[in-house]
């Protein structure tokens, strides 16, 4: 079985957590778009998306998916989204595609989150995926040298700006021992806007496509 063929197994899945009339919160990657869509099959049933990155907004809209503002939307009862690493905790990182913040806003505002991965995204120890920090861009060397004295080595994602106008640094070499701590530090750096370390907000369901199937988390 192809690492897509498992990621479209976890994307299907999550259609089990989607209920008629619900506006749905829609993340961002190759997974996410998986998932998109699955949901253009029932979106006679949906009333609308809010989406964590315009390019989903765009692959919702081509599939005749209404894409609704998460301010005219408000709480919404469910966030499905991959991650590039997660753990048995549920803990993530997020943000390979550089769409961190607007994901961590659409998680927070939802009551559960469904996260969606294949099985070679399952980790021990996160941080061998070099963690994404949005930051906003006249504050890069400072993030950057307050980064490299926590341990790290960011690097300047060349060529990349975020959809909010920011750019991000790839935090490599960070041995992630305590996740839920190290995201609330980074927050506390002055000039970074949202760093990928899901773990305060972790996911509330984990489903991992494998060869055998999709197994659950929680
Ligand atoms: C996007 O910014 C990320 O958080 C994605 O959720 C993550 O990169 C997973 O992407 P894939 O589903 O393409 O692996």
């Amino acid at each position: 079985m192809t690492q897509d063929e498992k990621k479209r197994g976890a994307a299907e899945a999550a259609l089990d957590y989607i209920e008629p009339g619900w506006v749905v919160g829609v993340g961002t990657g190759s997974t996410a778009n998986y998932f998109i869509d699955a949901l253009a099959r029932i979106k006679g049933k949906l009333d609308g998306a809010v989406a964590s990155s315009n390019a989903s907004a765009e692959r919702l809209k081509k599939l005749g998916i209404p894409v609704l503002d998460l301010n005219a939307a408000g709480s919404l009862p469910v966030y499905v989204d991959g991650a590039d690493e997660a753990t048995r905790h549920l803990h993530l990182v997020k943000g390979g595609g550089g769409a961190l913040t607007r994901e961590k806003i659409v998680a927070a505002a939802s009551t559960k989150f469904i996260c969606i991965a294949d099985d070679s995204k399952l980790v021990d120890l996160l941080g061998k995926f070099p963690l994404p920090i949005e930051v906003i861009p006249m504050a890069r060397s400072l993030v950057a040298r307050k980064l490299v004295a926590l341990g790290g080595d960011p690097v300047w994602r060349q060529g990349f700006t975020t959809d909010n106008g920011n750019i991000i640094l790839d935090v490599h070499n960070l041995k992630i021992l305590n996740p839920v701590e190290l995201e609330g530090q980074l927050d506390h750096i002055t000039g970074v806007v949202t760093n990928g370390l899901f773990a305060r907000r972790p996911a509330d369901v984990l489903l991992l496509g494998g060869a055998q199937g999709v197994e659950k988390l929680t």
